[in-house]
């Protein structure tokens, strides 16, 4: 059993539509632990930083002006395999191939405008954290429920 940590956006797209509340409810549906989150504007230079991985790609310059254009909620995000877990409850980066129940495959519908972001790898997960909370932001408590997801 693995607990992990993992940066969740709400991007500016889910914020705009109110959709904000949806995305939260799914992942807190799905048994995982908010221990962080804040709202924020990002700046160019943050938004070069989170997605410095795309730096060049043909949709960077539009993925950066999206991303800045409005605020996000930034969550950091707890529980077992929490990566994979948001992962899979995001559905696919296109929501036209995204599966049916996920958060994209339900609520998206432009690759552009994914409502969605979760870290895709742990190591990517420590960077994104580091850049948007300070580790005195990031809280550690147990639920009462949490051991009726995970068992004691
Ligand atoms: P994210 O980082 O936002 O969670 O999304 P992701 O891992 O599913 O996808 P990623 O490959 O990291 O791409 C980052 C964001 O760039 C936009 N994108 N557009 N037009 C395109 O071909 C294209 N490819 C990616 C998407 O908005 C994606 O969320
Ligand atoms: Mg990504």
């Amino acid at each position: 059993m693995s607990t992990e940590q993992t940066l969740v956006l709400v991007k500016p797209d889910g914020v705009q539509r109110a959709l904000a509340g949806a995305v939260i409810s799914r992942l807190e549906a799905r048994g995982l632990r908010i221990v962080a989150m804040k709202m924020l504007r990002l700046t160019p230079e943050m938004a070069r930083r989170h997605y410095g991985a795309h730096v060049g790609k043909a949709f960077f310059p539009g993925l950066v002006e999206f991303i800045t254009s409005s605020p996000v909620i930034a969550m950091v995000v707890e529980g077992q395999n929490a990566v994979e877990m948001v992962r899979r409850t995001m559905g696919a980066t296109d929501p036209l191939q995204a599966q049916p129940g996920t958060i994209r495959g339900d609520l998206g519908v432009d690759i552009g405008h994914n409502l969605v972001h979760g870290s895709d790898s742990l190591e990517s997960a420590a960077q994104e954290i580091r850049l948007f909370f300070s580790p005195e932001e990031i809280l550690s408590y147990e639920r009462d429920v949490d051991r009726w997801i995970t068992g004691p």
